[in-house]
């Protein structure tokens, strides 16, 4: 029985090939590289010594999808690929909704064909959008997103619920990660942003290797703690055991199932620069700049739920975060270019 990971070259998905090969599963991946490159993978088979079967391709091409699912056995599919820079959405929703909605269903009506029923599907904290209250619950409201990324992700798994409500076969689970960070402990793969990175930490390790002035910190006049933003950060090898836990747990999933994969822990702007700082050795520069459009005050798990059902928690903290995001940014200043 063979895994197929779609988006397999990238971030969260380059790490999660690396775990499902260190458990002894066969894994095909799918990737059109607009968000990466193949040398993630070359790294992963150095690291585990197994080699990957890579399809350079598009989930949008239901011809390509259809060769995989004739050549391979594919037992389970882990639906990492897409699109997720906010603002890129803003200004290309018609792009997003391709790649993220279009996609999606290409790939859902291709596993039905094939009869493949297995599936886990990389969604995101971002469908809660501005109604729920911390920590979040699975159970809290879902909508009010403020971008069409999100709005793609909520759009997926509204489909994804259609479907496993009309064929019951159908055992599908969607991952609503928090924000992953961090890298493989080895430090030889990691996050690797395309031009100026949008999230914090790559933003912060940018600075520490020299590739960018000075940190902006955006707003200290939030209700929170220090007057920062404050999120659930979760080690991105943490994120990769909660599928391989997700998976064990298919086989009990009768339709639908949404989990929250956080740390249920909360850290603002200054801890996080902090803790940085700490692990690298390296005195951050920063500026406080206005609020940034779109964002919450604070964002953080309720992680009861996948404890109790799949079995998994988080159990990297923030000094692991730091110290593995340090190791990788020093080790591959340029990425993987250097
Ligand atoms: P990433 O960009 O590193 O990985 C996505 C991969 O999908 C890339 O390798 C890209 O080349 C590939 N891809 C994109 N469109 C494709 C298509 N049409 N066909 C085939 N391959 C395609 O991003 P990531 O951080 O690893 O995120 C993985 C998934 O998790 C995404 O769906 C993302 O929306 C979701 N997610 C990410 C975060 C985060 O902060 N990183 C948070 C919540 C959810
Ligand atoms: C962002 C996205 C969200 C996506 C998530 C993925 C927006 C509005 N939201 O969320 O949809 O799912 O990334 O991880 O883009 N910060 C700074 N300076 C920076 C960068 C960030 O101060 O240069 C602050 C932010 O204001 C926030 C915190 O750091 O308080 C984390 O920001 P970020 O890493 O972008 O994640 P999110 O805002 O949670």
């Amino acid at each position: 029985m063979t895994v197929l990971v779609t988006g397999g070259a990238g971030y969260i998905g380059s790490h999660t090939v690396l775990a499902l090969l260190e458990q002894g599963e066969q894994v095909v991946v799918l990737d059109n590289l607009s968000n990466s490159v193949v040398e993630s993978l070359r790294r992963v088979e150095q690291l585990t010594g197994r080699s990957v079967t890579f399809y350079h391709g598009d989930i949008r091409n239901a011809a390509c999808l259809d060769e995989i699912f004739t050549q391979y056995h594919i037992s389970t599919v882990i639906h990492f690929a897409g699109l997720k820079a906010v603002g890129e959405s803003v200004s290309n929703p018609l792009e997003y909704y391709q790649n993220n909605v279009a996609g999606t269903l290409t790939l859902l009506q291709q596993m039905q064909q094939a009869k493949v029923y297995r599936l886990i599907f990389s969604s995101s904290a971002t469908v809660y959008g501005t109604n729920a209250t911390v920590p979040y619950t699975e159970s809290a409201p879902v909508g009010a997103t403020t971008n069409p990324y999100g709005t793609s992700k909520l759009m997926v798994e509204q489909v994804l619920q259609d479907l496993a409500r009309a064929e019951p076969h159908f055992s599908i689970i969607a991952l609503r990660y928090f924000n992953p960070v961090g890298a493989h402990e080895s430090g030889l793969i990691g996050e690797d942003p395309n031009g100026i990175p949008n999230n914090l930490l790559p933003y912060i390790s940018q600075v520490a290797v020299g590739k960018l002035a000075r940190l902006g910190i955006f707003g200290d006049d939030y209700p929170t703690k220090d007057g920062t933003g404050v999120r659930d950060y979760i080690h991105v090898m943490d994120l990769a055991e909660g599928h391989l836990a997700a998976m064990r747990s298919l086989p009990r999933v009768n339709g639908f199932k949404a989990y929250n994969l956080g740390t249920g822990v909360g850290y603002s702007v200054f801890e996080m620069l902090r803790a940085f700082e700490k692990a690298s050795g390296i005195t951050i520069p920063y500026q406080v700049l206005p609020r940034r459009a779109g964002d919450l005050a604070a964002c953080w798990a309720d992680t009861t739920l996948a404890k109790q059902e799949l079995g998994w928690k988080a159990v990297r903290g923030i000094d692991v975060m730091m110290r593995d995001t340090w190791n990788w940014q020093r080790q591959n200043p340029q990425g993987y270019q250097s």
